[in-house]
């Protein structure tokens, strides 16, 4: 069997590798994949946005299958135009990647049916989000309708901060067109908690829980990135707080959009937010999370391909998707300046013996053949073991063998969730409020 995968970051490493377990597998293609993933696939040098040009080499080397895990070729309709050459797909069509293509959208979605959210208003218009913020609470979120890498949420603790966040988004377009509409919301507070679920659109079926650390500083300080580290199972989702988020949010959610004739195919994330009057959605993804999906992969023990193709083929409750009862961690290094700016093109080196447990999400292969590094986030190091301090220790442990100039993480990924676990573990009297 033929698989391509788009995308090249290392979400798509880890899906790769997940894939590489099965044996039917001859060939997975990685559009454009990475240097460190040329290791586990061939790597294609076509971008995955170039939809065309992915249907092109889709067809011409006669792929089995594909699968498309970022947002943008997803909310640019990657899956519809593969399948209108017939070319089975992993990942909603556009019309249901909209989820998260659209902040406007799912908003009004969960409105619309009861899907417990933050309080909100949208905007097209400027002058009525700036009266709008005259007397709102303080503090406020504003956030842009369409993708923006995970930059265009801004959460405001003065007015003045939150007319300045509009005025960026409506006026100087620091988003461009993704910022033409904007959602205005109220302020949460809780733990976070994110679920990747698979669904067909008959059965959702949720992954382990994991939680992200999104800012770039340790004790979360700094600026919003991409993510710099994640660990699984996330133990404020408790079982009790999973049923109610099953009946509550994730089968609304999958009935809401066959309502509206946008049956969403793939897997579906489902950023939370634990908050005093319940679990409530602080957003939709369209996708595997990254680096969610380092530390939730490596704990299925079901055949990734098996699960996969059974969504496609609509028979997801016919199959049975089990995960590990480990834990993971996953600690991201990052040049040194990122997510801002950074200098990148430096050798890259992880040993042999922990290949297995790095993704790699920024690098590529320079002419002499050397790995340097690419990007802002440059590898994953993924730790999987029968307790959560030895999958962080582990997982540090691998971090240290990982070398490249101008290298920097977080020290502290796990720790807030190992607070939780302490505090769950302490008799009811000594808990804190
Ligand atoms: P998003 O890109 O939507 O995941 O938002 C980025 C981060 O902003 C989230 O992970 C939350 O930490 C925070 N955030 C988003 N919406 C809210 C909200 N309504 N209240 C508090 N924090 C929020
Ligand atoms: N880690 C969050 C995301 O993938 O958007």
């Amino acid at each position: 069997m033929k698989i391509l995968v788009v995308g090249g970051g290392g979400r798509e490493h880890t899906v790769i590798r997940k894939l590489r377990e099965n044996p039917a597998i001859e060939t997975i293609w990685a559009l454009p994949g990475n240097g460190g993933i040329a290791a586990d696939a061939t790597c294609v040098p076509i971008a995955a946005t170039d939809i065309p040009a992915i249907v092109r080499f889709a067809v011409e080397n006669q792929a089995d299958y594909a699968v498309v895990t970022p947002d943008d070729p997803l909310v640019l309709g990657c899956v519809n135009a593969l399948e209108a050459e017939g070319i089975p797909c992993f990942g909603p069509r556009a019309e249901a990647a909209i989820i998260e293509g659209s902040k406007v959208f799912s908003k009004h979605l969960m409105q619309k049916y009861g899907i417990p959210t933050a309080c909100f208003a949208t905007f097209d218009n400027m002058d009525a989000a700036l009266s709008y913020l005259e007397d709102a609470p303080i503090p406020t979120v504003i956030k842009a309708d369409g993708l923006a890498l995970g930059k265009g949420v801004i959460i405001a603790f003065s007015r003045e901060e939150a007319m300045d966040a509009v005025r960026g988004m409506m006026a100087e377009k620091r988003f461009g067109a993704s910022g033409e509409k904007i959602v205005i919301e109220e302020y949460l507070e809780g733990p976070e908690v994110s679920v990747l679920a698979f669904t067909d659109g008959n059965a959702m079926v949720p992954m382990v829980s994991s939680m992200d650390h999104k800012r770039a500083g340790d004790n979360d300080t700094g600026l919003n990135t991409g993510g710099m580290g994640t660990i699984a199972p996330n133990p404020y989702y408790t079982a009790e707080i999973a049923q109610k988020c099953m009946n509550e949010i994730f089968l609304p959610t999958m009935r809401a959009m066959n309502a509206e004739g946008r049956r969403f195919k793939g897997c579906l994330y489902f950023g939370l937010m634990l908050t005093a009057n319940g679990p409530k959605v602080i957003e939709y993804n369209c996708r595997f999370g990254d680096p969610e999906t380092q530390v939730v992969l490596p704990l299925l023990e079901t055949d990734l391909l098996t699960v996969m193709q059974a969504v496609t083929e609509e028979r997801l409750s016919e199959i049975d998707v089990r995960f590990s009862r480990r834990c993971a961690c996953c600690v991201i290094l990052a040049s040194e300046g990122y997510p801002v700016s950074y200098r990148k093109g430096f050798p890259l080196v992880i040993p042999e013996e922990i290949r297995g447990q790095v993704y790699v999400a920024g690098a590529a292969i320079r002419e002499d053949g050397c790995l340097v590094t690419s990007g802002g986030r440059v590898a994953g190091c993924t730790a999987v073991a029968d307790t959560l301090p030895e999958a962080i220790e582990q997982a540090y442990a691998i971090a240290d063998c990982v070398h490249f100039e101008n290298a920097f993480f977080r020290h502290d990924i796990g720790q807030r969730a190992l607070k939780a676990l302490q505090h769950n573990a302490a008799p009811s009297g000594e808990k804190e409020q």
